[in-house]
């Protein structure tokens, strides 16, 4: 049975997305089999993906949402899987803001993505949802729906606000909703190991949460190449294999699945 970890943030730019396609790059070419979801209207991962004119897709999440809200039979994985370099990916558009404006309004309506996935886990070793940065409707879907969450942070965009927060409604979710529910941990994402800011920062991170939320030993260093492979729709890991993010996000790989044995 696959395992969902969610990669989450109340806050954007800090590297959800990228850290989404690059694990998923680097646990398939691993031999894993995995499954990205695309949770974020924005559809920044899908683009990722390679594709780019996303308003008229169907069978995009925010499809399957609105099916499983409305009790609807949903259609077979083929038709709303797509694959890209071995990553399979359920992709997003704007379609899913729709979504969450109507979630706002149904109640009980935390489960859906879970109904969505939960049939999945068998055909995959990993799922992994990219989410939007907020603590809105679709957040706590991604929450109700995943076994662990990777929480991204990135050191420079005043990391510690809205920590708590993002922290808090984990919790909730926990005992609410998803008792199942774990931090995998905090990855420090686009760290300038070089500055003195950043070295400052990631301490702070560190004392403020050592010993309560696992911190990675791997961070994720600054570097142009991520932009570079963003703009070619590629990983960084098939992009630049030998750069330093490519190397880190392997490291990081490794470390996320080193005690599940
Ligand atoms: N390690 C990195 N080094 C340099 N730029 C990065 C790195 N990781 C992400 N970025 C860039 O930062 C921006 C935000 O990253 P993204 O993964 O989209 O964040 P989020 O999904 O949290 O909004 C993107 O333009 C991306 O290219
Ligand atoms: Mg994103």
């Amino acid at each position: 049975m696959g395992k969902i970890y969610m990669v989450g943030s109340q806050k954007g730019g800090v590297g959800k997305t990228t850290t989404t396609l690059n694990l998923a790059y680097f646990l398939q070419k691993m031999g894993k089999k995995v499954l990205a979801v695309d949770f974020d209207s924005q559809a920044n991962l899908t683009a990722c993906l390679g594709i780019v004119n996303t308003g008229e897709l169907e069978n995009t999440i925010g499809h399957l949402m609105m099916a499983e809200m409305e009790d609807a039979k949903l259609p077979a994985p083929k038709r709303y899987i797509r694959t890209k370099e071995g990553i399979d990916f359920i992709p997003a558009s704007i379609y899913l803001s729709v979504v969450d404006a109507k979630l706002r309004l149904e109640m009980g309506a935390e489960k859906m993505l879970s109904g969505i996935l939960e049939p999945l886990r068998e055909k995959y070793d990993y799922i992994l949802i990219d989410t939007c940065p907020s603590l809105g409707t679709l957040t706590i879907n991604a929450l109700a729906a995943a076994d662990d969450v990777i929480i991204t942070v990135n050191p420079q965009l005043l990391a510690m606000m809205g920590m708590q927060d993002f922290l808090k409604t984990v919790m909730k979710i926990k005992r609410r909703i998803n008792p199942k529910l774990e931090i995998a941990g905090i990855l420090l994402t686009m760290c300038d190991t070089r500055t003195k800011l950043c070295k400052v920062l990631t301490e702070q991170v560190e004392d403020c949460f050592q010993g309560q939320v696992r911190i990675f030993e791997t961070r994720i260093p600054n570097t142009v190449k991520v932009g570079e492979s963003i703009y070619y729709s590629m990983p960084v890991g098939q992009y630049s294999l030998k750069s330093s993010a490519s190397i880190a996000y392997w490291k990081f790989t490794k470390e996320l699945i080193a005690d599940e044995g």
